[in-house]
């Protein structure tokens, strides 16, 4: 091998080396990772676990709302719900079966649910209208008519 063979492959191993380095110590130990896995659920258990145990639109005061909603093949429970222009709503979701997605077209909600993990997100909804919210992850058969809505008034 010549020379400068041996040189560029150790400064493009060592540039890896480096960067798997300062990835680590931002992920561990500045705590900079990307948020998962925060709140986990034991999805046999989810119609026995609060608050899924009674899902649906909790009035928290000041238009601020939480939205205990489970999926599950192939429907939201609770579906077509109502909240008044300018809600804030934090929707606190988890699957009862297989992966699934949450999308509002035109909005930032777009996350995936899966199965022993809690998933939350939050969106202010300032425009009067009737949202869809649809599952954006393939779940079986019945996947194209999982979906509901969200009216704003
Ligand atoms: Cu649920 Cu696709």
């Amino acid at each position: 091998m010549s020379k400068l063979e041996e040189i560029w492959m150790t400064v493009s191993v060592g540039v890896l080396v480096i960067f798997m380095v300062i990835v680590g110590y931002q992920t561990y130990a500045l705590g900079m990772g990307p948020p998962s896995h925060k709140e986990t659920i034991d999805p046999q258990k989810v119609e026995q676990t609060a608050p899924f145990d009674n899902p649906g639109l909790i009035d928290l005061g000041d238009n601020k709302y939480e939205l205990v909603m489970t999926l599950e093949a192939f429907a939201f429970n609770p579906g077509n719900v109502e909240v008044p222009v300018g809600a804030e709503v934090e929707f606190t979701m988890t699957s009862k079966d297989v992966s699934h997605g949450v999308q509002i077209p035109g909005t930032n909600v777009n996350a995936m649910v899966l199965p022993g993990h809690i998933q939350k997100i939050t969106h202010t909804f300032d425009e009067p209208g009737e949202y869809l919210i649809l599952c954006n992850e393939y779940c079986g058969t019945g996947h194209q008519a999982m979906f509901t809505t969200i009216t704003v008034k």
